[in-house]
């Protein structure tokens, strides 16, 4: 179904851009880059040190969110159980074809990928992973209600690009399968995205921008249970929305994506947020970028 080209990356590791999705995998500045700083650090792993753990992937794609886990968990001997969602193989494939990505992690990554390639299904003594193909609005259903995740990895294509894994339907879905310390990590800054999260009850968080990457003003959102608060420790990587992000999401861009039944097609999500954006009362969001001297580039979605 895919045709993907394959990307390197200013850091050294290798991407994939998908040509009908007309995105990339990953930041050109770097894919390793990328998962250490949006996905693996602001997980804050050394909780888990030696101790158990639950994590969903959302969108596997080559596997760098998984891979860079899994490598951490292996050297602080943490007990895992994985699930993954993905609909497509092809990334997979890729990812096991080339020794550069390989190369990146320890030997007992390529022996997990390679089975849950084979048999979707890997288990050991410390970790046992699944991998559901399909699409992930379905196949979440399938993963047992008693499962709660203490991390959860959203890192689907841009909510333009694919709103289908955006809409306030699925992002419910999700956060139902959050435990209540559990983070929800993303890598986007989407007004519509952190409105939503709120609205169902998490507390967001800006994970904050790398020394070397300033022009955006956030890499990402943490959003953990709000039940939880007292017990939030403070991290390093990630703090309270600033003032600018606040008034974000008073702007249209806030207007939330939806697909009541689960089973639209991208076009009529765009085209539904697009109308009610159009009736809207709330702030231009043009305006809200002028106001804070911001051009389009900066904000990230
Ligand atoms: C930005 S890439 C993910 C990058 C990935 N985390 C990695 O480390 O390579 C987005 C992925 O979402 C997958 N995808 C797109 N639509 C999907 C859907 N409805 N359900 C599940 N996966 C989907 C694509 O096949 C692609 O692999």
């Amino acid at each position: 179904m895919s045709e993907l080209i394959e990307i390197l990356t200013k850091d050294g590791s290798y991407s994939l851009r998908s040509v009908s999705f007309k995105e990339n995998f990953h930041s050109l500045l770097g894919a390793l880059e990328e998962t250490r700083l949006k996905f693996t650090d602001p997980s804050n792993l050394q909780r888990f040190k030696g101790e158990s753990l639950n994590v969903l992937d959302i969108c596997f794609g080559l596997g760098y969110n998984s891979a860079s886990l899994l490598n951490e968990l292996i050297r602080q001997k943490s007990y895992l159980s994985l699930y993954a969602l993905e609909i497509d193989k092809k990334p997979l494939e890729y990812s096991l074809r080339n020794k550069s990505f390989l190369k990146l992690w320890s030997p007992k990554v390529e022996k997990i990928f390679e089975s849950l390639y084979q048999k979707d299904y890997f288990e050991d003594q410390f970790f046992k992973c699944s991998l559901l193909w399909g699409d992930a609005r379905e196949k979440i259903n399938i993963i047992p209600s008693s499962i709660k995740f203490d991390l959860i990895y959203l890192d689907g294509f841009s909510p333009q690009k694919c709103p289908q894994l955006w809409t306030i339907e699925f992002l419910s879905k999700v956060t139902e399968k959050l435990n209540s310390q559990g983070y929800l990590i993303t890598y986007s800054s989407s007004a519509a995205v952190r409105k939503t999260l709120r609205n169902l009850g998490l507390e967001i968080f800006t994970i904050k921008p790398s020394f070397n990457n300033r022009t955006f003003w956030s890499q990402g959102t943490v959003a953990i249970s709000t039940s939880d608060k007292n017990t939030l420790k403070p991290n390093f990587n990630f703090e309270k929305l600033s003032v600018m992000e606040e008034e974000h999401l008073l702007t249209r861009a806030s207007i939330p994506y939806r697909d009541q039944d689960l089973n639209s097609s991208k076009d009529d999500i765009i085209n539904r947020r697009l109308d009610e954006q159009l009736f809207s009362n709330l702030v231009s969001t043009n305006k809200w970028r002028k106001r804070w001297g911001m051009t389009k580039s900066s904000v990230k979605s």
